[in-house]
């Protein structure tokens, strides 16, 4: 009976998880979370009734960008634990059905990797070449690239009186990916890790592994540096690479794959996340977190407009349709916290504003990923000193627009409180008690003030809490095809306060509407079907209010309505 017509598969219909392990739970009281601190709390997730757990990076690094930068690819960071209580972690995750997703970071290594102390040794080391290594021009850095995290993307090496290339931080130095031998040093370790039997890799920037061989320099648009993008960012031999990677490895285990590919077109889109499979399951794409351009990069205070929302995430849903599979998001450890951007974080819409927006993302098509405490409806951290920040990125920044008299330090305060990615990183709000039951001892980076208000064990016993909602959505997608496998229509294209779309399978649809706005607006979508609940064509499915208003949506109300 069933109307669908595209391959099916396990990743197209399951739930993602994302934790960040240092701020998840604490299990030794040191103010670190860990790997046993995850898998103390995994029933909690089997609860939310997620499929699939994306683990951020858990190796062994000096932590100068919270593990993205790698020193041991096949060990665990002493901060995290050990590897036997890795291998426990997996076994209780499976034991429980649940996939274990690792994150691969294979654009760069730490400057710490053994492979990046020999290269920088000599000129003739047997590892020189698994690094981009070039001589100054001019008697200056190569080129004049500026690395994401501040400064050039150039470290001079005394030793050989050669420059590294690092796009991110200079203890991040890019790999080499013309070097063949590095290719198999990574499909080797990512064998290594799924014979030991994890699920699937999130992949860190892996848009950025082909780099024009020109080197040339790029448009300066921050007054600073030159633009690296149209270099690296989806270069000549990239999809070569991923399909090699595909033949060496993904293809021989029943993996998830997504890879992480900022400001990149639909079109490079279709080729990464391609249905016949020669390279990635689907892709994150950014355009939809992108939409407010800030004033430098980034750094903006102001909530992105409903009309550039439905405008990005339509193209994304119909372009992809039948070519590409796509992935759903909003959050993740690198964005501000969802209801704080999108929605409203005050007492009174809290909650009703992130279940909207939950919605809105959830009943959509691709896999959605849920970043740890989105489910409790998160608030952004809003700190207000720089001393209370922890991320490189948030700290690099300042010094560089501030201390170049480039943005004063009260509008560079005012950015971080609504777009750093530390918002997103405060400790998990497991409870009321001292620190949010995180640690018994001094967190890494302070708790959010408003634990004792938003916190797990509080949503766990009130039946309406953004907790059960979000649960309540996983448990649709499992239960209706039309969720994963429906086309997606927009609907009342030019509103200017409802997100409203369908979805189509066979001669089922599904309506669903979202008031982006704290008004109460006027909405004709569902005056054919009655509200009594007694008409027998339509069905509600879920919503964030009990009872509606005939032809009304009221204060961030979200509805999905299925007709049969
Ligand atoms: C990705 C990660 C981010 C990290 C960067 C460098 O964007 O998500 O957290 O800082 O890559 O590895
Ligand atoms: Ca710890």
């Amino acid at each position: 009976m069933t109307a669908i017509t595209e391959k099916q598969a396990w990743w197209k219909e399951s739930i993602v998880y994302q934790i960040y392990p240092r701020s998840f739970a604490d299990s030794n009281g040191d103010g670190i979370g860990d790997i046993n601190g995850i898998t103390d709390h995994l029933e909690y997730l089997a609860k939310l009734g997620v499929d699939v757990i994306w683990l951020s990076p858990v190796y062994q690094s000096p932590n100068d960008d919270n593990g993205y930068d790698i020193s041991d690819y096949q060990d665990i960071m002493a901060d995290f634990g050990t590897m036997e209580d890795f291998d426990r972690m997996l076994d209780k995750a499976h034991s429980l059905g649940l996939k274990m997703v690792m994150d691969l970071v294979v654009n760069h290594t730490s400057d710490e990797h053994a492979w990046f102390v020999e290269s920088r040794k000599s000129k003739e080391n047997p590892y020189r070449d698994y690094y981009i290594w070039k001589d100054a021009k001019d008697g200056k850095e190569p080129n004049n690239w500026g690395a994401s995290f501040g400064g050039s993307t150039w470290e001079y090496d005394e030793t050989t009186d050669q420059y590294y290339l690092h796009c991110f931080s200079k203890k991040q130095p890019d790999l080499n990916w013309e070097n063949p031998v590095v290719r198999k040093e990574v499909y080797d370790m990512m064998n290594w890790w799924c014979e030991k039997g994890i699920d699937g890799f999130r992949m860190d920037v892996i848009s950025m592994i082909s780099k024009d061989q020109s080197y040339a320099d790029g448009i300066v648009r921050d007054g600073l540096y030159g633009d690296f993008s149209p270099y690296v960012s989806c270069g000549p031999r990239v999809h070569e690479f991923l399909q090699e990677m595909n033949k060496e490895v993904l293809s021989k285990y029943d993996l998830i794959t997504v890879g992480e590919t900022g400001n990149i077109p639909v079109s490079e889109a279709e080729l990464f996340a391609n249905q016949d499979g020669s390279e990635l399951n689907m892709i994150f794409q950014f355009e939809h977190v992108e939409l407010v351009p800030g004033k430098i990069g980034k750094w903006t205070d102001k909530k992105p407009p409903l009309e550039a929302l439905r405008k990005s995430l339509t193209k994304w849903q119909t372009t992809l349709e039948g070519k590409a599979w796509n992935s759903l998001f909003f959050d993740n450890h690198d964005q501000p916290r969802v209801v704080s951007r999108f929605g409203n974080d005050s007492e009174e819409y809290r909650e009703v504003s992130a279940k909207m927006l939950a919605t809105l993302l959830h009943m959509m098509k691709g896999t959605p990923y849920i970043y740890q405490g989105e489910e409790l409806g998160m608030t952004n951290a809003h700190f207000e000193s720089l001393e209370d920040y922890r991320d490189i990125e948030s700290i690099n920044a300042y010094h560089q627009y501030v201390d170049n008299g480039i943005l004063t330090a009260e509008e560079m305060i005012r950015y971080l409180k609504e777009i750093s990615r530390d918002n997103a990183r405060t400790p998990m709000q497991w409870n009321d008690s001292e620190n949010a039951g995180f640690t018994t001892g001094t967190p890494w980076i302070s708790v959010n003030e408003n634990y004792k208000e938003i916190n797990a064990e509080n949503e766990l016993a009130d039946p309406d809490s953004v907790f059960y909602y979000y649960q309540k959505l996983i448990k649709l997608r499992h239960e209706y095809p039309i969720v994963v496998y429906g086309i997606y229509n927009v609907l009342l294209p030019n509103h200017p306060n409802i997100y409203a779309y369908e979805r189509v399978l066979g001669n089922q649809k599904l309506v669903v509407a979202c008031n982006y706005t704290k008004e109460e607006v006027a909405c004709s979508l569902f005056a054919d079907y009655d509200l009594d609940g007694e008409d027998v064509v339509a069905n509600e499915l879920i919503s964030n209010y009990k009872d509606h208003k005939l032809g009304i949506l009221k204060p961030y109300e979200a509805r999905v309505v299925l007709y049969d």
